[in-house]
């Protein structure tokens, strides 16, 4: 496929997202030779640099020399540009760089903005880009969007507001890296492509569904942000319903961008956001204390650098909800995410009603369990299902038995989520972004669980020790409807 010419500009390219994500993906799509003759990126920032600077910084972060032909090539397109974010002389300023390129290179005014900054700074860049005319061109141009979107639903809806009055919204491409996971994709194909799970893929068949996000790192350097987010903003509405919509969501009628999100919010839809007490009985919050990461001490969330030493801010999250519609209605959706947990797995578990009849007795053949299917996204990506087989010898014993396929035995490298999206962005396919409708559908469930913790007390934190499963309350919340959770 080739895509038209263009010019990339990264708001924030001195930060950790281009040095850690942004630039490997770009290093890597010029490898593949993907990217289009006629293009270029522009870095601006804050940070003093110009152009050979910053290709020192970008070649420091990816350990590459500009002997390599895909970085060599790369870097004959680089440029840096310093200046304030919406700042109207740097906007000035950045203008005439950006016509400079796009005659240098014939790139036929077609413009991709991304937005890899903090969101303290998402207004004025926005209202610059407006202000500066920096959104109108001869071409097409296009703005990429970095979540946070908002930090509850009012916010979300002035963001959304305020990037139309600079963009329409089939130029607005907002990330959630999730949906450019090679797994999370593999999803559509799993339900879609194949006819012997739909059927069994609703209400009548699945007794209910697991989404676990666990990561075994802490919060790291970025306290700062976390502690003001918190677990619930920072996974949720995001990354764990984009999960949940791909499980839950109806066969869309085409792969076209709207077509597939048209489905996914309407599983939004059909979950009823919590009354305030329902809060309390369905989400379960926690922190860490200290503890043990494979056989090393971590300190506390409330030691982390940049954590406010009386911190409520919750590092963990477990609800129970439901999708009332004709496919799911009584199925509850199990969903928990959490920092400083023993290991880093995120999968979707489906879990199948057991046998309306057991003609083989536990007594004498052994438990039998229902069929599971996992959904390992990471990070041994994989599908596993469960099924009952019988234990080989003269009596009629009964044991679990996983049929499983994993992506390592493909032998082939997976592609990074950032890699995927950059190119879609770059090639006008909106797909695997978030639409505004479904950003702030996701609000409208979260925001009442905010508010509601923001008027009843923390439980007392820290409730979980580093290294476990969360706190108890977790388990409660499955133990009441006789069930646990799956991964251990
Ligand atoms: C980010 C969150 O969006 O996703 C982080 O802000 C989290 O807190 C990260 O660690 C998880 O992403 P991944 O791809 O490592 O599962």
């Amino acid at each position: 496929m080739d895509l038209q010419p263009q010019l990339l500009v990264i708001f924030g390219s001195s930060g950790d997202l281009m040095r850690r994500k942004l630039a490997p993906a770009l290093l890597r799509l010029a490898e593949q030779g993907l990217l289009p003759e006629r293009f270029a990126v522009l870095g601006f920032a804050r940070t003093e640099m110009d152009d050979d600077s910053f290709k020192a910084m970008l070649e420091d972060a990816l350990k590459v020399d500009r002997k390599s032909d895909a970085w060599g090539w790369l870097c004959e397109r680089i440029f840096y540009c310093r200046g304030g974010y919406g700042d109207p002389e740097s906007m000035r300023l950045l203008k005439e760089r950006v016509s400079e390129l796009d005659e240098k290179f014939r790139l036929d005014g077609n413009r991709l903005f991304y937005l890899a900054t903090p969101p303290e700074v998402f207004d004025d860049l926005v209202i610059g880009l407006r202000e500066s005319g920096l959104n109108k061109s001869n071409g097409w141009v296009r703005i990429v969007v970095e979540k946070p979107f908002g930090n509850d639903l009012e916010s979300a809806q002035n963001l959304n507001r305020l990037l139309w009055t600079a963009f329409d919204e089939s130029s607005i491409y907002r990330i959630d890296h999730y949906l450019g996971k090679e797994t999370v994709q593999n999803l559509l194909v799993l339900r879609f492509g194949n006819t012997i799970f739909e059927p069994l893929w609703n209400y009548r068949f699945v007794d209910h569904v697991q989404i676990t996000v666990a990561e075994s790192d802490g919060v790291g350097t970025r306290g700062r942000y976390y502690d003001a987010a918190g677990a619930l903003r920072d996974m949720v509405p995001n990354h764990i319903f984009q999960l949940l919509t791909l499980v839950a969501m109806e066969p869309p009628i085409s792969l076209e961008a709207d077509a597939v999100r048209d489905e996914k919010l309407r599983v939004l839809k059909s979950i009823k956001p919590f009354e305030p007490e329902e809060v309390d009985e369905n989400v379960v919050r926690g922190q860490y204390g200290a503890g043990e990461i494979d056989g090393h001490p971590v300190p506390a969330y409330r030691d982390e650098p940049y954590v406010n030493p009386n911190s409520t801010t919750e590092t963990f999250v477990a609800m129970r909800l439901f999708v009332h519609n004709w496919r799911w209605e009584g199925v509850p959706f199990y969903l928990r995410t959490g920092k400083r947990l023993p290991r880093r797995v995120t999968e979707i578990q489906i879990q199948f009603r057991p046998v309306p009849y057991l003609l083989f007795p536990p007594e004498t053949t052994g438990q039998l369990k229902p069929n599971l299917l996992t959904l390992r996204i990471q990070p041994d990506e994989g599908i596993i299902l469960r099924v009952e087989t019988k234990v080989i010898g003269m009596g009629m014993q009964v044991r679990s038995t996983p049929l499983d396929f994993y992506y390592s035995q493909l032998g082939t490298k997976i592609p990074d989520a950032y890699e995927r999206l950059l190119l879609d962005a770059m090639r006008g396919d909106q797909t695997l972004f978030m639409r505004a409708d479904e950003v702030e559908a996701a609000w409208r469930i979260v925001t009442p669980i905010l508010h509601r913790w923001q008027t009843t007390p923390a439980p007392k934190f820290p409730n979980y020790n580093a290294g476990t499963w969360g706190p108890n309350e977790a388990d409660e919340l499955l133990r009441r409807d006789k069930r646990e959770w799956l991964t251990s």
